[in-house]
């Protein structure tokens, strides 16, 4: 089947589940988005584009985000002293988990995709880059990309800083454990992980940066944006905790590395060089969009990326 007539396909599959989901309304600016909105966005291993719905629609990249504060940590650090701080085992609990945190190993967050380990991921860059660590975050988000003009909402980072209690409460409780620095301005840290999360972006972008990793690093332009060994380690944690407390049953139906992002995106980015973009902002219980996962286990049906 031709790359177009399978998204077209996906698209209406994925549209008969539009009230399924929830929008998240825990940061009160998402909850002003409609579940009916919906786009996606697919890049073929050579690089053709083909778009359906709402593909240039703005949300916030939220978890999404996680991939490029990740990548940055590890183009700053040796993955072993990485590993110190945040765990690469898939999490059994909802991603803003404070329970989980107590349990894990020497109170390490499990992996870098849940909220504790994403933030102590900021902290690390926090120490490196002090005051210009969202700028550093927002100056990989565009390159991996490929947009200039890539920000934030500060609409969406006020509210979100504005509720941030559980993600306060998670890092106030990694501070106490000695996983958070006490050299570094808290407050600055969150405020570059909130501002990380706002990010806006559209399938578009997901798309590309989807294609990006499946290319072992590559742009459209053969140009090397981040290395093959990195490139490797985001598919393989997106594979294994991309989708948090859902990752198993996603690998089942999908079988796509992926990670979602409570704004209702989802990447993806097959071992086949696909890289796939999918929006809609109604989620399952979970955190995922609920028509993102409907529309990526057709395309994945229909263009065989099942990689299991
Ligand atoms: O910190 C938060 O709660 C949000 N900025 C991000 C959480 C998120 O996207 C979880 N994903 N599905």
């Amino acid at each position: 089947m031709d790359i177009k007539s399978a998204l077209e396909e996906a698209y209406r599959y994925g549209r008969g589940y539009t009230d399924q989901g929830k929008v998240a309304d825990y940061i009160p600016e998402l909850a002003k988005q409609h579940r009916d909105t919906v786009g996606a966005t697919l890049i073929n291993p050579d690089f053709e584009t083909v778009s359906v719905g709402e593909d240039h629609y703005k949300f916030s990249a939220q978890s999404i985000a996680k991939i490029i504060i990740y990548l940055c940590v590890l183009e700053t650090y040796d993955i072993s002293y990485v590993r110190q701080f945040i765990g690469v085992t898939p999490s059994s609990k909802p991603f803003n988990s404070i329970i989980e945190l107590e349990l894990s190993h020497k109170n390490i967050p499990v992996n870098p995709f849940i909220n504790a380990g994403a933030i102590v991921a900021t902290s690390l860059l926090a120490q490196e880059y002090n005051e210009n660590t969202f700028e550093k975050i927002r100056e990989r988000a565009r390159e991996v990309i490929g947009r200039s003009d890539l920000d934030y909402s500060h609409a969406i980072y006020q509210s979100e800083s504005g509720s941030a209690f559980a993600n306060r409460a998670l890092t106030y409780m990694l501070l106490n454990d000695g996983i958070i620095s006490p050299k570094i301005n808290v407050e600055d840290m969150l405020n570059a992980y909130f501002k990380s999360c706002s990010l806006l972006v559209n399938t578009l972008d997901l798309a590309k940066l989807g294609a990006v990793l499946a290319h072992d690093g590559k742009d459209a332009e053969g140009k090397q944006i981040l290395s093959v060994e990195n490139a490797s380690i985001l598919r393989t944690v997106m594979a294994t905790c991309g989708t948090y407390d859902y990752a198993g049953e996603f690998a089942l139906l999908v079988g796509i590395p992926a990670k979602s992002g409570v704004g209702g995106g989802i990447v993806a980015s097959s071992r086949s060089g696909y890289g796939i973009g999918v929006f809609c902002p109604g989620l399952d219980k979970h955190g995922n969009s609920y028509v993102g996962v409907r529309m990526l286990e057709r395309l994945s049906k229909l263009l065989n990326l099942h990689i299991y």
